[in-house]
């Protein structure tokens, strides 16, 4: 699959805010079977049951190429309930973002929902990334940026240890007012190695897009990783010191 970049310039206002729009989606392949579009009914409704209950899920529908492949997770640390309520987002989201499309993709901070006529299910894909990252600087960029590689190191190997569902969580205190919150996660499905492999490469963007700024996230469809200098995943930290320092929104797509 070609490599499709999306870039977003990007700062968070309310980071733990929940919406109904997804922060990234991908969308392929039209099709025009009933058959298919009853499969895709079907994986989507699976999903969102199956999911809501230990946070992630597999499922299938249909013989033959009307197969359609279907994965949905949450992130490792949000709860039940904040779960439930992005998965049934996602689930009617589908038709709006990738109307009569048989490759969909949707991520939110909470969870990811994919489904496709091709089964993904075990295998690592990093054909298609959104990088989002904060316009602000950090202070002493050099400095931040090799505690951000220290930490995002930790965060990946937390990861891909066993008995961590594939999520990796760490903070840092840069200085004395600056904590850097870290977070890493694979889908479920994929082995530690192809976990590994995965967060590894979202590595090669940071030096690209992540350079000297104060938060960042890469999404695949197989892991996410992401850093900021508030705290964003759950249990929340007390520490809001930071939490001012986010601003201007901008977004671009180079195509
Ligand atoms: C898919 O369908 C959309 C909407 O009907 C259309 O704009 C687009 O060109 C189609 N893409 C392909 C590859 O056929
Ligand atoms: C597909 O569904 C539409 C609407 O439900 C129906 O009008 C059409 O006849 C169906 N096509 C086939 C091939 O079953
Ligand atoms: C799907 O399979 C049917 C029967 O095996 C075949 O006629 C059809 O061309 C296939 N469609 C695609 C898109 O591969
Ligand atoms: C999405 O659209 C399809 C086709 O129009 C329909 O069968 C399905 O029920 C819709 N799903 C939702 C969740 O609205
Ligand atoms: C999706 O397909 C249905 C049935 O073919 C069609 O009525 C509808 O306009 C299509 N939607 C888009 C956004 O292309
Ligand atoms: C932030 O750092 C990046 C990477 O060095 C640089 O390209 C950019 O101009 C800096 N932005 C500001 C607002 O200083």
């Amino acid at each position: 699959m070609a490599l499709v970049l999306e870039l977003f310039l990007f700062s968070l206002l309310l980071p733990l805010s929940y919406c109904a729009d997804p922060i990234a989606h991908y969308c392929a392949q039209n099709y025009t079977s009933n058959q298919t579009q009853t499969n895709i009914n079907q994986v989507i409704s699976d999903l969102t049951t199956k999911a809501s209950v230990g946070g992630f899920a597999v499922t299938s529908s249909g013989t033959g190429n009307n197969t359609i492949y279907g994965l949905a997770q949450c992130r490792g640390d949000v709860s039940a309930n904040d779960c439930s309520a992005c998965l049934a987002s996602a689930a009617k989201q589908f038709n709006l973002t990738c109307p009569n499309q048989s490759d969909a993709r949707l991520w939110y901070d909470y969870c990811f929902v994919r489904y496709g006529t091709v089964n993904f299910i075990g295998q690592s894909d990093t054909g298609y990334v959104t990088i989002f990252y904060n316009t602000q600087n950090a202070t002493n960029p050099d400095a931040f940026d090799k505690e951000v590689r220290r930490i995002m190191g930790k965060v990946n190997a937390d990861a891909v240890s066993a008995g961590s569902n594939s999520l990796g969580r760490e903070k840092t205190k840069f200085t004395q007012y600056i904590t850097i919150y870290a977070l890493a996660q694979c889908t479920r499905d994929l082995q530690p190695l192809q976990c590994a492999q995965c967060l590894s490469t979202t590595l090669q963007w940071f030096p690209i897009y992540c350079s000297h700024r104060q938060g960042c996230q890469v999404l695949y469809s197989s892991c996410i990783v992401r850093y900021e200098i508030y705290p964003f995943y759950f249990p929340l930290d007390s520490d809001t010191a930071n939490s001012a320092k986010n601003s201007i929104t901008k977004i671009v797509h180079p195509h």
